[in-house]
């Protein structure tokens, strides 16, 4: 059989974005294995909620094993093979287990001979394997924790596994785990994405009847964003009206609907910030790099939330491109100097002033000149130049610097 691993990691990985529960994943997951992959059958043992101990979450496939038939306690010996760190004296622990590899062990005397336990252990982990008719584990971890184990059993073509199939299956299994806390994550976002669901369709049904109350609307959406940070209040309004002078000092087409869409965009730039923890929104110092990432994973919210309606398909691509760089060095797609929809560029350049001159928990708004002294040294690398232009121009005329 051929298999195009590239291809199916990345059905995979699009697959995964779009799940939106851990348990529909695993789900989602095994039925792949078993679909694409010819193997007689797949489970998944995963870490539950309260992390006490792994249970059995899904099984596919002619051979699979009855559901409910396994609990493994955290000091399974099967479990501790990959919770463990590596153990010396001549084992050498992988990144997947197979039943060749075990048998071989169990062969070793050598190997058996420097631990008087081990032996014993690896009879264990062969039993449990066996129970799972299992010829191959493959773990997957976040941060090191191990939050699940893939069990497949043998291949329908009866061929062993080789080294591109286990890398296969190494991928898809921390590309799961990670996914799996990611939704653990968005299970949360979730509920806050149905409420503004219900204020978007409100937003809609208004549009049709009532134009001011349209826009009054967008912006209470707008101060809902503001809200959950006392320090960025009033950001949007400030953004809204320095992004407009901006537009029309570049003359930029603002007919019919153009205008609209660009003052939607300029409000709900961060709207998807809703979906970034209160810990990290509020966090008194630099973040983490996992933190940059959930923070960062914003612009990729907002849309998220917005493009299902069709009022604000536009104002999602604007949103989605607003931290993009001029040279392309931006996110979240690294797009570059007129790849970038103009409104975006507009928009990254009056956020990063107003987030300079902003006071913020731990330290003190940067002065005008100093902000502006940035906003040039960054022309041309971080931000279109002619945006910094045109926006200097108004921030001269406008704020009498
Ligand atoms: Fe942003």
């Amino acid at each position: 059989m051929t298999f195009n691993y590239q291809e199916a990691l990345k059905n995979a990985a699009l697959s995964m974005v779009r799940v939106k529960s851990p348990t529909h994943l695993i789900k989602m997951i095994a039925r792949f294995l078993d679909r694409e992959m010819g193997i007689s059958h797949t489970s998944i043992i995963v870490l539950d909620g309260q992390k006490h101990q792994y249970v059995f979450c899904d099984s596919q496939g002619e051979k699979k094993v009855p559901k409910g038939l396994i609990k493994l306690e955290k000091d399974n010996p099967l479990i501790r093979w990959f919770s463990s760190k590596k153990e010396a004296n001549g084992l050498i622990k992988k990144d997947h287990l197979s039943l060749q590899y075990l048998n071989s062990l169990l062969q070793d005397k050598a190997v058996l001979s420097y631990d008087k336990t081990l032996e014993n252990r690896l009879v264990k982990i062969k039993e449990y394997m066996d129970t799972l008719k299992a010829t191959l584990c493959v773990p997957g971890f976040y941060k090191g924790e191990l939050l699940g184990i893939f069990i497949l059993g043998e291949k329908t073509d009866m061929t062993e596994f080789n080294q591109e199939e286990m890398s296969f299956f190494q991928t898809l299994a921390s590309d799961a785990s990670m996914t799996i806390k990611n939704a653990e994550y968005k299970d949360n976002l979730l509920q806050k994405i149905e409420e503004l669901e219900q204020s978007l369709d409100e937003i809609k049904r208004l549009r049709e009847n009532d134009k001011d109350k349209y826009l009054q609307t967008i912006l209470t959406f707008a101060y809902m964003v503001d809200a959950r940070d006392p320090y960025t209040y009033g950001h949007s309004e400030q953004i809204k009206k320095l992004g407009l002078l901006t537009a029309h000092e570049l003359h930029l087409d603002l007919s019919g609907e153009k205008e609209k869409i660009l003052t939607s965009a300029l409000l709900l730039h961060d709207v998807g910030k809703l979906g970034v923890p209160d810990n990290i929104l509020h966090k008194k110092g630099p973040l983490t790099n996992d933190e940059w990432v959930l923070m960062r994973e914003h612009v990729r919210t907002g849309p998220r939330i917005l493009e299902n309606h069709d009022d604000f398909k536009e104002v999602s691509v604007i949103i989605m491109h607003h931290h993009e760089n001029f040279d392309g060095t931006g996110y979240p797609y690294k797009l570059k100097g007129d790849e970038i929809p103009i409104q975006s560029r507009i928009i990254c350049v009056v956020d990063a002033f107003d987030a300079m001159v902003s006071d913020r928990p731990y330290r003190k708004g940067l002065a005008y000149d100093h902000a502006i002294a940035e906003l040039k040294k960054c022309s041309g690398t971080q931000f279109d130049p002619k945006v910094v232009d045109a926006f200097l121009k108004i921030i001269e005329r406008e704020i009498n610097v």
